[in-house]
């Protein structure tokens, strides 16, 4: 693989010098770039970066290394001819007014799944509730009954064009759950889609098991029945084929209760799957103070998130992970994020992809969002949709943030004025290209 070097960069974004696992408070508004900068990436990661000129080292180390067949390095539209004749052996990008960014890091997604829900937008828009179609057999069941009848080749099809679209609007990772199994049979073939999209797409990807998203309509009346089943036949099946990174529970009104979400994230703690759940959407359901309790990576959604749901935060491990796709869907009132990094939490912010409450994925939109409906500044904003990202996936010592050693996954934007431009210019799409596994990605 040809080591690439990216030159006369304008602004180099989210540059980490002494790499942190995650920002919170007012740490979030410090946003470190670098202005005229350079940017090397070798083997896959970032090797190196600096401003002005770039490091004359890395220049006579490449003249040495013309080897045979090494000497036409892959020309890419936008870099200069003159510059790519002139070091060979190295891919070189001029990336003149254009910015570079760790790429997104979208921590929260449901993106395997078959087909749409278009009808039940309809019915939202005639003002019906999440929860009430749901109660009709719609929403999450829907979903459920759509995948049982779908083959698996053909939601990896679908998938993947999820994650090729995704990919063009700048992410990097991404977290995919099951859920849309709710059996044993069709959990687990909701989880090996997603290990097949780890082998295919060049996106860095991690999966979550849940299998208490929702209860099945067999299971209706029975609920502690569907709840034994997720603890004693899903969980050690899926621990036996190492099909999941961490466990969710939908932990909210309707749906699990705490007590429930406990007993569920006990036996997932006991096959070594930490939680992320789904917490605090609908109701102030506790979610927040059982996923802490046990530790969890994240909890996510947070629109009824109080006093005492801060303060079980701020003693914690426990990222915030705020979804402003599902609540403008939804037409629910923001989390209150502003709240919590100015009591000195961190908060991430992710897409929620999924057909019922936010089919879309794309995170420009969600760093938009984070402006203006959440009053995050861009630089919290970025913050949220990069670093923080990561580490609600268990990846910040790899990802979210430029540092050497980190995996080359970044995005070079078109021509922009500003920074700000970026969440300010919404609704288009400012990213030129992608670099994944230190590889400029073709469109
Ligand atoms: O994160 N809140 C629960 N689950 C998903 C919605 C899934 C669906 O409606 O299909 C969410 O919003
Ligand atoms: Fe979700």
């Amino acid at each position: 693989m040809q080591p690439i070097l990216i030159t006369h960069i304008k602004e180099l974004i989210n540059v980490d010098e002494t790499p942190r696992a995650f920002v919170a408070g007012n740490e979030m508004s410090k946003l470190k770039t670098l202005k005229d900068a350079w940017l090397l990436i070798e083997d896959g990661r970032i090797k190196d970066f600096g401003t002005g000129k770039p490091d004359t080292r890395y220049a006579i180390r490449d003249t040495r290394n013309e080897v045979e067949g090494s000497d036409s390095p892959i020309s890419y539209p936008g870099s200069r001819s003159s510059d790519r004749g002139s070091v060979r052996g190295l891919t070189l990008f001029d990336a003149s007014g254009r910015f570079v960014f760790p790429s997104f890091c979208d921590s929260h997604t449901h993106l395997v799944y078959a087909g749409s829900r278009e009808m039940e937008y309809v019915d939202k828009i005639k003002g019906l509730s999440y929860e009430e179609i749901a109660r009709r057999g719609g929403g999450i069941l829907n979903s459920a009954k759509l995948l049982h009848e779908t083959p698996e080749e053909v939601l990896v099809e679908q998938a993947l064009e999820r994650l090729d679209e995704i990919l063009k609007f700048g992410t990097g990772a991404v977290e995919i759950k099951s859920g849309y199994g709710l059996s044993v049979v069709d959990e687990l073939k909701m989880l090996r889609v997603i290990r097949k999209l780890k082998e295919l797409s060049p996106l860095t990807i991690v999966s979550t098991f849940l299998g208490a998203h929702a209860v099945p309509a067999e299971y209706k009346g029975r609920q502690t029945d569907y709840v034994d089943l997720v603890i004693h036949e899903m969980i050690p099946q899926v621990a036996a084929e190492e099909l999941a990174d961490f466990i969710d529970v939908f932990c909210d009104k309707g749906f699990f209760t705490v007590e429930e979400t406990d007993r569920i994230l006990s036996a997932g703690m006991k096959y070594g799957l930490r939680p992320k759940i789904h917490a605090n959407e609908l109701d102030y359901s506790g979610g927040i103070q059982v996923g802490v309790k046990y530790n969890a990576l994240s909890v996510d959604h947070l629109e009824y998130t109080g006093k005492r749901e801060i303060s079980a935060l701020a003693s914690s491990e426990t990222m915030p992970v705020i979804l402003p796709g599902a609540a403008f869907f939804l037409n629910m009132p923001p989390a209150p994020a502003r709240r919590m990094i100015d009591a000195g939490l961190p908060v991430a912010f992710a897409s929620d992809f999924n057909p019922g409450s936010s089919p879309s994925g794309n995170m420009q939109l969600i760093l938009s969002m984070a402006c203006i409906s959440y009053r995050l500044l861009p630089e919290e904003a970025i913050h949220a949709t990069t670093l923080n990202g990561a580490y609600a996936m268990g990846l910040s010592d790899q990802l979210g943030s430029i540092a050497r050693g980190k995996k080359a996954n970044l995005f070079i934007t078109r021509p922009m004025p500003s920074l700000g431009f970026m969440p300010y210019a919404y609704g288009s799409n400012k990213v030129e290209r992608a670099i994944l596994n230190g590889k400029m990605v073709q469109w």
